[in-house]
């Protein structure tokens, strides 16, 4: 049987019938943009945060460079980015006016450290951005020692925790994509800005909105970025299910552990108090494509991430300044390999994957 890299029909089948519910509400209210379901959804994702505001806005991409600006960031800014995430994370900086400035992350985490970041400070640096890559929370609070505001992207990891607080409370900002393959995914774009800071949750709210607080007067230079009323609504079904979710993605990160994956490839590293949301297993291994050939040929959808990292993509090559070396992210970049996950991945599916794996090697 064909194991899919992701499923996200299944959790969402019994959903359905209150979907088109709230759906059918939303077009006989016919309020589509900026309404109630959006100002209802904002409340209830900052109390499932446990921040003080969060921002409705179009994607995730948009969320970061609305949360840079709103957090002071202005052109001619340096910020210090990982190199290995997905491209919106540097793009978003660019779009800001600043100069993304890679860094390298842990072998092991794969998450930005305070040394790796620090090695990557500039005297023009003002802000970070650290991604709970994979999922998996970034140390942020740690991050505070450098005196720099940092942006928590937190596109990846909806639901999980640090502590006891949740990833997307960890930083100055945060910033969610709910993409539909997302932990908690829309049937559309959308993201959010979450912030306890009431001046930046202001600007953030001014920017979605071309840079106005009334829709008269325009104080800045902004976007037209707004999450709508649907997806909002759909997004309010969907909250209440994120933690069991989470559950399900971390029983499958569990059921790989136990069916021995550890002995063949490398297993993510989970630093102590952390809950990760696992919205994507990645395991490492010197021999990947090779692997994602023998797993394919399995009928297991499998696939490496980020394979030409940040700092070597054509479009950030003129922020890039002489010889960087990030050995750290060209290793995960060419080792890396996402297996098959989801909330409803099933033991024996697991083991399946494992037993490819093993096979192959
Ligand atoms: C780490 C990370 N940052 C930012 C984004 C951008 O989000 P969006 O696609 O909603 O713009 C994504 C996902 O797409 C992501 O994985």
């Amino acid at each position: 049987m064909a194991i899919p890299q992701f499923d996200t029909r299944t959790p969402l089948a019994p959903l359905r019938p209150a979907i088109m519910e709230r759906i059918e509400a939303v077009v006989a209210g016919g309020h589509f943009v900026l309404g109630p379901e959006v100002k209802a959804f904002e409340r209830e994702f900052a109390e499932y945060l446990g921040v003080r505001h969060v921002i409705g806005v179009g994607n995730g991409t948009d969320a970061i460079t609305i949360a840079l600006r709103a957090l002071g960031v202005t052109p001619g800014d340096d910020v210090v980015v990982p190199s290995f995430t997905f491209y919106a994370t540097a793009e978003a900086v660019a779009e800001a006016g600043a100069r993304p400035i890679f860094c390298d992350v842990d072998a092991d985490t794969r998450n930005v450290t305070v040394e790796t970041v620090r090695a990557a400070l500039t005297p023009r640096t003002t802000a970070i951005v650290a991604v709970d890559l994979f999922g998996l929370p970034a140390p942020v609070p740690d991050l505070a020692q450098l005196g720099l505001p940092v942006v928590e992207d937190a596109a990846q990891a909806a639901g999980a925790r640090l502590g006891s607080r949740m990833a997307g409370s960890l930083g100055h900002a945060a910033t969610f994509s709910f993409y539909p393959s997302k932990n908690l995914g829309a049937f559309g774009d959308g993201g959010v800005v979450a912030t306890d800071d009431d001046a930046v949750a202001e600007l953030a709210r001014a920017l979605r909105f071309h840079g106005s607080r009334d829709k008269q007067t325009f104080d800045h230079v902004g976007y037209n970025s707004r999450l709508d009323e649907l997806q909002a609504a759909i997004l309010r079904v969907l909250l209440p299910e994120l933690d069991g979710w989470c559950d399900g993605r971390r029983a499958a990160g569990l059921a790989y552990v136990e069916a021995g994956l550890g002995e063949h490839v490398a297993l993510p590293a989970v630093p102590d108090g952390a809950q990760p949301a696992w919205h994507l297993y990645v395991v490492c291994h010197p021999r990947a494509d090779e692997l994602l050939a023998v797993l394919a040929a399995a009928g297991v959808e499998a696939r490496g991430y980020y394979r030409r990292p940040l700092h070597r993509q054509p479009a950030m090559a003129p922020f890039v300044r002489g010889q960087l070396s990030l050995p750290v992210t060209d290793m995960l970049a060419a080792q890396n390999i996402a297996l098959p996950i989801s909330p409803v991945l099933r033991a024996e599916q697991a083991r399946e994957v494992v037993q490819a794996i093993a096979g192959a090697l």
